[in-house]
């Protein structure tokens, strides 16, 4: 599809990955809704930022955990910008939690927050689309899901639904929707993973570990591909062979 003019609602958008894929979206000519949880001020600044550069932009807050907030943020992005041609779920929580201490709020929070906000935005984009207008929903997930470990019990089983869901969807939305996936490796750690990242660029068949124009790319590729859709692409450095 054309990025240039479409509009994005981009979750998890005021930080990190999200922040970057928005902001990519907004260079390639996409006015683009930045969603966020608690980071209102870098959101804020992100969708003025994009404003400045001459596309529409706003930063729309919602707790992904509440589905009322979830149903409405597409209307609320519509009304704002247009109805919404690119939607990018990559808003997400990652707990450690066992078979032996995972409780059922936290399962319940990522299953909430990491597939059923997912599942209830991808229902509403598709309720406002325009018969014959190209979208595209690009779902972030784990390459970690074509294995699961122990560790991560409910983000595991959350992200291998959001693969599922992409799978299903991409046969349901088509002829105009597309619906893929990134299944991401080791990217960009979190304050504690720094060391681990390091040791682990070692071991990969690339020796390095991501960076989010990894990411990036990826995204561009599949938002200008007009033949692709349920696929799930490993950007891992090749972790996900080992
Ligand atoms: N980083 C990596 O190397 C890596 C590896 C594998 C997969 N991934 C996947 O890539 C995506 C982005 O990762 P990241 O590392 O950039 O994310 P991150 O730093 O963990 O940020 C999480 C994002 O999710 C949002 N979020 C959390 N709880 C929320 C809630 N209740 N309601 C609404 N939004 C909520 C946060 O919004 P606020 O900040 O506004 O609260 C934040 O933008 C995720 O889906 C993640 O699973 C990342």
């Amino acid at each position: 599809m054309q990025i240039e003019d479409s509009v994005a609602l981009v979750t998890g958008a005021g930080v990190r990955l999200g922040h970057a894929m928005a902001l990519a979206l907004a260079e390639n000519g996409a006015h683009v809704a930045v969603h966020y949880h608690r980071s209102q001020e870098q959101a804020q600044q992100l969708a003025e930022t994009i404003g400045s550069m001459g596309r529409r932009s706003m930063a729309v807050h919602a707790d992904l955990g509440d589905s009322d907030a979830v149903r409405g943020l597409i209307p609320q992005v519509a009304q704002a910008l247009g109805p919404v041609d690119i939607l990018i779920n990559s808003a997400s929580i990652f707990e450690r939690g066992t078979i032996a201490n995972t409780t059922v709020e936290q399962w319940d929070r990522h299953l909430d927050i990491n597939l059923r906000a997912p599942f209830l935005l991808s229902q509403s984009l598709w309720q406002q689309h325009i018969a014959g207008r190209a979208g595209h929903i690009i779902n972030i997930a784990d390459w970690r899901v074509a294995r699961p470990g122990t560790q991560h019990l409910a983000y595991s089983i959350s992200k291998a639904g959001l693969v599922a869901l992409t799978q299903s969807l991409a046969q349901a939305l088509g002829p105009d929707l597309q619906v893929n996936a990134l299944a991401l490796g080791a990217i960009l750690p979190a304050a504690h993973e720094q060391a681990y990242f390091e040791r682990l660029a070692a071991r990969l068949p690339l020796r390095h570990t991501g960076d989010p124009r990894d990411v990036v790319h990826a995204l561009l590729y599949l938002l200008r591909s007009e033949f692709v859709t349920g696929e799930v692409l490993q950007i891992t450095g090749g972790e996900h062979l080992q």
